[in-house]
């Protein structure tokens, strides 16, 4: 019986793959589609953007964590209604969100959620058609963001991920400093990339 006992404390003791648990940092890179949710009762309509995203993520126990956001500038095409392509902007949506991740340290499959603050900043804005030559200014926004995800491992350090963002963006938009109209970008965001766990 104890030699039995033993076997299965041994057994048990087989190292187990660990998947994230408190103390790992998660670095997320892969391609992020940027597609705002202007609708027809907007006055501005804004294209669809993919650059590369970046993520860090802290593991702070073995299912919360926070998580910063980073990518290569995204570059919109603005439409005015009635007036074709008015503006060219680019941005930079740095994002912190608090992250849950269901499951535990075995999991291989990781799906998690998270809520935080988006600041979104723009800049190089030019006009362009009928306000070619115009100076369009498109201020900073402060807004709320949400996701939903999920990580896979492959092996103990590198996993598969993909992901969903919100963040509401709003931004003031004014041309040679009158204030034209708020654009409502609110994209939605789709990241799909490689993560590796410190
Ligand atoms: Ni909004």
């Amino acid at each position: 019986m104890k030699k039995l006992s033993l076997l299965v404390a041994a057994a048990l003791m087989v190292p187990v793959a660990h998947a994230h648990q408190a103390g790992d940092i998660l670095v997320r890179g892969g391609a992020m589609a940027v597609s705002p949710t202007t609708d027809s009762g907007d006055t501005f309509n804004v294209d669809s953007n993919t650059q590369l995203g970046l993520t860090l993520s802290y593991m702070i126990t073995d299912n919360w964590a926070v998580e910063l956001l980073a990518a290569t500038p995204f570059s919109h095409s603005v439409e005015l209604k009635g007036a074709g392509e008015v503006a060219k902007v680019k941005h930079l949506p740095p994002t912190l969100m608090a992250q849950y991740y269901f499951g535990n340290a075995q999991s291989k499959v990781r799906p998690y959620v998270g809520a935080g603050i988006n600041y979104t900043f723009f800049f190089d804005e030019k006009g362009r058609g009928v306000l070619d030559g115009a100076d369009v200014k498109a201020d900073d926004s402060w807004g709320l963001a949400a996701q939903a995800g999920l990580d896979m491992r492959i092996n103990d350090n590198w996993f598969v991920n993909g992901s969903i963002w919100y963040m509401d963006i709003d931004t003031d938009v004014s041309v040679n400093g009158n204030h034209v109209d708020k654009a409502n970008i609110d994209p939605v965001g789709l990241m799909v990339g490689l993560g590796y766990r410190f």
